[in-house]
């Protein structure tokens, strides 16, 4: 079936089984492979868009659903003036990423989050950041967020 969508502001009309999974529709039909495989079941994070703004796993959502939706993944962040996000650019100053493969799930998480509540507490970043690393950068991914939100980051070793 034919679903029309838009993905970081474009229209996109795919043909695609109404389950297939919007990860496999972004990275096999869109070409769009900033978005990660981990897990496959709503489990790791690796897969975090934005639907209509919201949070989501993408593996685990059918294409079928996204009819007429607003999809943003971590390809359409920066601005149209190839600007990066500022959580793109606080990601790039606290140096997060170890191996990298979580990253863009993570900041997908962390951009949503500071979009919802502006200036998250510890509870709100342990709470919305439910994203795995198996690399363990969640002192510098925490640091990251404080610093978008105008707040230093307590020393836990983040360096
Ligand atoms: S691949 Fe989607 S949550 Fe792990
Ligand atoms: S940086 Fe390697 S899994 Fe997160």
């Amino acid at each position: 079936m034919a679903i029309a969508f838009s993905v970081n502001g474009k229209p996109v009309e795919v043909e695609a089984e109404a389950d297939t999974p919007l990860l496999w529709v972004l990275r096999d039909d869109l070409g769009m492979t900033g978005t990660k495989f981990g897990c496959g079941i709503a489990a790791c994070g690796a897969c975090s868009v934005h639907v209509d703004g919201a949070i989501t796993r993408s593996c685990s959502v059918p294409v079928g659903e996204l009819a007429g939706k607003s999809v943003t993944t971590i390809e359409g962040l920066k601005g149209a003036d190839g600007v990066l996000h500022k959580v793109q650019q606080a990601w790039i100053e606290a140096q997060v990423p170890q191996c990298g493969y979580c990253q863009s799930g993570q900041i997908m998480a962390a951009v949503a989050l500071i979009e919802a509540v502006g200036t998250p507490t510890d509870a709100q970043i342990d709470e919305a950041m439910s994203n795995i690393c198996r690399c363990g950068t969640y002192p510098r991914i925490r640091k990251a967020i404080l610093a978008v939100a105008g707040i230093a980051a307590a020393d836990q070793g983040a360096a």
